[in-house]
């Protein structure tokens, strides 16, 4: 029987991941490194650290800072990113969210996230949503990015659930792969040539149907 849920949030909850996007995206062009969706597809689900580096990477430059230039450019990164996100609350869950968390309640499943964002729990207090969680993994914790499965193996951990018995829902790659790493049946929203590695793909979380999913996790 499924135990629990395991949410990522950025892209999979809210739409933040495309804030997430502008803001590094910014961060890029002030650097002389622009770069664009298909690039930004690798840093989604990766820490604020790994994608400054992955950034500096794309512009051979990652040996031209200090450690303390960098934090102080992953620094602004997150200024930026917190301004975007200033005004969020609930009329920005993505559609069929919240209906999917009370269906998961009701079947008396664990509800867990499962984020890198550093913010995840301001986001989550924004958006109204925490009442729902079990737990919510404190990113500062977390030694290994997506997609190491580290951060849903923590996630099942606190909730006492048996990793085989969770499902994991991501808008990532590399969130898809640390699901799959953990043992996890995989549910991935967004384009289904870059997540086709999911045991599931739906392009919307309009879609997302507690039975219906059921049904594939034990048709899997
Ligand atoms: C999530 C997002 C990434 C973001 C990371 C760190 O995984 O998908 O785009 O870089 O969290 O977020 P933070 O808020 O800690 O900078
Ligand atoms: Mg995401």
């Amino acid at each position: 029987q499924i135990e629990a849920i395991i949410f990522d949030l950025d892209g999979v909850i809210t739409d933040t991941a495309e804030f997430h996007y502008l803001a590094w995206k910014k961060l890029g062009e002030d650097l002389g490194i622009p770069f664009d969706r298909e690039f930004n597809e690798t840093l989604k689900g990766v820490s604020r650290t790994d994608s400054l580096e992955r950034i500096l990477e794309l512009g051979d430059r990652q040996n031209d800072f200090s450690e303390a230039e960098k934090d102080e450019l992953a620094t602004k990164k997150n200024a930026h990113y917190v301004e975007l996100i200033r005004n969020i609350s609930e009329k920005d869950l993505l559609p069929g969210i919240e209906s999917f968390l009370i269906q998961i309640k009701r079947a008396d499943i664990k509800i867990a996230m499962a984020s890198a964002s550093k913010n995840a729990l301001m986001v989550a207090n924004a958006l109204g949503i925490t009442s729902y969680f079990d737990h919510i993994v404190d990113a500062a914790t977390v030694v290994n990015s997506k997609p190491d499965p580290e951060v849903f193996l923590k996630a099942a951990n606190a909730v006492s659930a048996n990793p085989e018995n969770c499902i994991g829902v991501e808008d990532a790659a590399a969130g898809v792969d640390a699901i799959n790493a953990a043992n996890m049946f995989s549910v991935a929203i967004g384009d289904s040539t870059i997540l086709s590695h999911a045991n599931v793909v739906l392009s919307s979380t309009e879609e997302l149907e507690l039975n219906r999913i059921i049904d594939k996790y034990f048709a899997s």
